[in-house]
């Protein structure tokens, strides 16, 4: 309970502490906006976890509007989230693509219709693709690296066509509310847009971002990017559990070691003051710090894979080929505190006040994170701090 709250107050103070930044710059009006070019590049990664309100919109008069096309970049190894949005009719009639395991979707809001599509190739593969969207007569076309991937056709009495008014389109989020869609979708993408041509408009788009926009990196990686600012944190009920006391839980990760540097994951049982499990890097010198309650367990060695079986009072970890083995009779019951709920925390210790003041936030790349062998999805995670990306690490090449 004590760490739920933690975590909610970090966010809040987060959010305070931004908006008194954005405050000493006095531009803080209640309702800030600004202008932000639409042609990218636009980081989508750049939103509060749970937000559906896009990073940026634009709006212009239909009878401005005279292409029927918008077309960009992008590139992404997230496989759900929302991409592009647009409406007519104040959200009346809408369409928004997104993507959902890895695949473009499709879904669309017009007179009495609400339809759903899925199809063309995954683009969830790090590369940039050209996306175009275009309106023709009854028909929505979704091209994809000049090949047709979707074609929507959509008829009925009710349909009209809409000549005046003002169209909107929004990126990285909905404009219309969540029950009006066909399905819904966890909103996050950590993916990026460049070179966007929106209906050949030159509108400004605006944004009420708080701070400089991120830039997108040049190369990425697939993986989960800690920058050294902040965590994810998950609880425990919300992950995979063990089949068999025997087989414990175990949780894996892969990624080069020599590169990253503070702490790689905590775990914390509810009403306990010092985590349970931690473990932490260091490279100077070189060493994974294992931490079971107060009791540290170094080894001086780097790994690509960091496995750690949590067994009842036992705890095994594996780094490479080494196998390490702690039985301590002070530490619980973990099968049965995992299903209770414990705090399974990436990328740092979620704080308690003073005692953890010397928090030491993960620099580095998590290329993968697995609960009994299943991917672990960061934007699914009860708390994930916003510096962190959950689907791409900036790489050299
Ligand atoms: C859109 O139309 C309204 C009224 O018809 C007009 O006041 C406004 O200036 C127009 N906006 C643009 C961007 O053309
Ligand atoms: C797009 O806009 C430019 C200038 O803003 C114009 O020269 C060009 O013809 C337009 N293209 C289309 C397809 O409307
Ligand atoms: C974790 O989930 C369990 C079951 O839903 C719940 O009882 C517990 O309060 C949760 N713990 C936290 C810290 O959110």
């Amino acid at each position: 309970m004590g760490s739920l709250k933690t975590l909610s107050g970090g966010l809040l103070l987060g959010l305070c502490l931004t908006l008194l930044g954005w405050g000493a710059e006095g531009q803080w009006d209640g309702h800030p906006k600004k202008e932000i070019s639409g042609s990218g590049p636009i980081n989508l990664g750049q939103q509060q976890r749970g937000t559906w309100w896009p990073l940026m919109q634009t709006r212009e008069n239909l009878t401005e509007v005279k292409s029927i096309k918008s077309m960009f970049q992008f590139r992404t190894f997230d496989p759900e989230g929302v991409v592009f949005y647009g409406d007519t009719r104040e959200g009346e009639d809408w369409f928004v693509l997104i993507l959902r395991n890895g695949l473009p979707e499709m879904q669309i809001g017009k007179a009495d219709i609400l339809v759903s599509v899925q199809g063309g190739p995954k683009l969830n593969d790090g590369k940039w693709h050209l996306v175009e969207i275009s309106s023709q007569g009854d028909f929505v076309v979704l091209e994809v690296d000049g090949q047709k991937a979707l074609v929507v056709g959509l008829k009925s009495k009710e349909t009209m066509e809409v000549l005046t008014g003002q169209i909107r389109l929004a990126l990285g989020g909905i404009l219309v509310s969540v029950d009006k869609l066909f399905l819904p979708f966890q909103p996050e993408m950590d993916g990026c847009i460049q070179k966007g041509n929106w209906l050949n408009l030159s509108t400004p788009w605006e944004t009420e971002l708080i701070g400089e926009p991120w830039p997108c990196y040049q190369n990425i990686q697939p993986g989960s990017y800690f920058p050294g600012a902040g965590l994810a944190a998950f609880n425990t009920t919300d992950l995979p559990g063990h089949q068999t006391e025997e087989g414990g839980i175990t949780i894996d990760i892969h990624g080069d070691s020599t590169k990253m540097e503070g702490t790689v994951l905590s775990l914390n049982t509810p009403g306990q003051e010092l985590p349970t499990v931690t473990v932490k890097i260091n490279n100077n010198p070189k060493k994974v710090i294992l931490t079971i309650l107060k009791s540290d367990a170094i080894t001086e060695q780097s790994f690509s894979r960091l496995s750690l079986t949590l067994l009842k009072n036992q705890v095994n970890m594996d780094i490479d080929d080494t196998h390490l083995t702690f039985e301590i009779d002070s530490i619980p019951d973990f099968p049965r505190s995992w299903k209770e709920g414990m705090i399974l925390a990436f990328g740092g210790l979620p704080g308690d006040g003073v005692s953890y003041s010397s928090i030491q936030y993960l620099k580095g790349c998590l290329e993968k994170i697995q609960v009994q062998g299943q991917d672990v999805d960061l934007d699914r995670a009860l708390y994930k701090d916003l510096s962190v990306s959950s689907h791409s690490c900036p790489s050299e090449v």
